[in-house]
């Protein structure tokens, strides 16, 4: 069976800056990848590049059977299949948290408005929130609203989930709730890739650690790189880590 992410040899650009310098890895069907490095080392460039939501120069991409590197890509087919989840939870400030799950689900999937909120409820229910239907973003901490963002995400029964740093502006007891939330969707076999400086957390969850060194992948491998790092650089990175 193909990969569900198959990078070979990326090169991402802007302008004259080159951000990912032939970035080569692949996630298998119910694998959970955690992407760490440096900041500006091309983490959320790459993150962003299996959603095309931007574009790469060269080398191939396939993510979930849709070859990115093509010009004739569905691109509504490839965002059915992929979720994304960012660091700001964009919730729409004037909807409730049911109808910020139900509104792509009726807008982009066509979905009737029973089947739509039933949906809703079983997602919000996995998060955690279901008793916050009515509730306004404003009304919630970030770490509920970052939920809700993630149940909008699952919603859409997408193939694979990508988090961009998805806990990084909440405190230590918030970003526990939301780490037990994607803990939880890796159990149940969700495939994830997850951009995160939780080192305890992608040492507990990741079946693959991929870290990052301006804009290369330096090394890569199972979790036990976390405790052995192969590389002086990534023990380096490990040991600066907070929660290492
Ligand atoms: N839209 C853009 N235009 C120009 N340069 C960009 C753009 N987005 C990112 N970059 C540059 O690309 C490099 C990689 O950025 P990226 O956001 O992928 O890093 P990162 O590893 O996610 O960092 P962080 O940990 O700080 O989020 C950085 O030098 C950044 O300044
Ligand atoms: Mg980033």
């Amino acid at each position: 069976m193909s990969p569900i992410v198959d990078m070979v040899e990326v090169h991402k650009s802007y302008g004259r800056v080159e951000v990912l310098k032939g970035v080569t890895f692949s996630v298998d069907k119910g694998e959970v990848a955690a992407i760490i490095g440096q900041s500006g080392s091309g983490k959320s460039t790459a993150l962003r590049c299996m959603d095309r939501l931007e574009t790469i120069q060269a080398g191939t991409l396939e993510v979930c059977g849709h070859r990115l590197d093509t010009p004739n890509l569905d691109l509504r087919a490839l965002r059915r299949d992929v979720g994304i989840v960012f660091q700001s939870y964009n919730l729409y400030p004037h909807l409730t948290v049911e109808q910020n799950v139900t509104l792509a689900l009726r807008l982009v999937r066509r979905i009737g408005r029973a089947e739509a909120r039933e949906r809703a409820a079983n997602v919000l229910r996995k998060v955690g929130m279901l008793d916050k239907l009515a509730a306004y973003p404003e009304q919630l901490s970030g770490g509920q609203q970052q939920r809700v963002a993630i149940a909008r995400g699952l919603a859409m029964e997408p193939k694979l989930m990508l988090f961009d740093e998805v806990t990084s502006a909440l405190d230590p007891q918030l970003t526990g709730e939301v780490l037990r939330v994607m803990e939880e969707l890796a159990a149940e076999g969700m495939t994830m890739v997850l951009v995160t400086h939780e080192m305890s957390f992608a040492r507990r969850v990741a079946d693959k650690v991929i870290y990052m060194r301006d804009g290369r992948v330096h090394e890569m491998g199972t979790s036990d790189i976390l405790r052995t790092p192969q590389t002086k650089e990534l023990g380096e990175f490990i040991s600066e880590a907070t929660d290492a």
